[in-house]
């Protein structure tokens, strides 16, 4: 089986999730989305791709990309992941900002993927410049999360990344019959 990963990741962890679906499912394609624009997606069985909301918004690239494909894309197995800290709170309005990123997502590219989860991602103070890490330390603290600027803090439920990955595998092959 024949499996492309695709993601978007601006500080790496989107490119951390999307490494583990990959080698959970025997060393799929891994694609950063810059490396992704030649391919033919009828060479692969199935196509993953993931991505992470910064100020309310997926990578510019990615969802172009997907824009540009999205018939292919709804014509084959394909699922997409999405990559946000609302995902790691449980409250209604971050439950409802979570659900309107994909939302927005599927009507923006016109892709519905077949598969579709959210992940929690990651705050990585050790990896932003100056001033995101400034902006996200003040944000956090109006969050009530962590401000430690000193080290990186990843709230991905990775059990759920490898049940996505298996998940994935078992997408039924050929056309959607909706
Ligand atoms: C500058 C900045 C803005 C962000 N904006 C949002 C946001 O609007 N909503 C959200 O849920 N998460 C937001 N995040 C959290 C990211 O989605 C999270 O850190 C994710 O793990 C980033 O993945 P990446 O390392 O692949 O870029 C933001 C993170 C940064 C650094």
């Amino acid at each position: 089986m024949s499996i492309l990963v695709v993601y978007a990741s601006t500080h790496g962890h989107t490119a951390e999730i999307a490494a583990r679906v990959s080698e959970a499912l025997g060393d799929g394609d891994l694609r950063d989305v810059a490396s992704a624009h030649g391919l033919e997606l009828s060479d692969y069985d199935t196509v993953i791709i993931g991505a992470s909301i910064h100020v309310g918004q997926y990578q510019k690239e990615l969802v172009e990309w997907c824009e540009r494909r999205a018939d292919v894309l709804n014509a084959m197995p394909s699922a997409f992941f999405s990559v946000c800290l609302t995902a790691a709170d449980d409250s209604e309005e971050s439950r409802e900002a979570t659900a309107a990123y994909l939302a927005d997502f599927k009507a923006r590219t016109g892709w519905t993927p077949r598969l579709q989860a959210t992940f929690a991602g990651a705050l990585q103070y050790r990896e932003y410049d100056f001033a995101t890490r400034l902006l996200m330390r003040l944000l956090m603290k109006h969050q009530d999360r962590p401000t430690d600027a000193g080290r990186d803090y990843d709230f991905t439920d990775w059990p759920a990344v490898d049940e996505f990955a298996r998940s994935c595998a078992a997408l039924p092959a050929g056309a959607a019959s909706v």
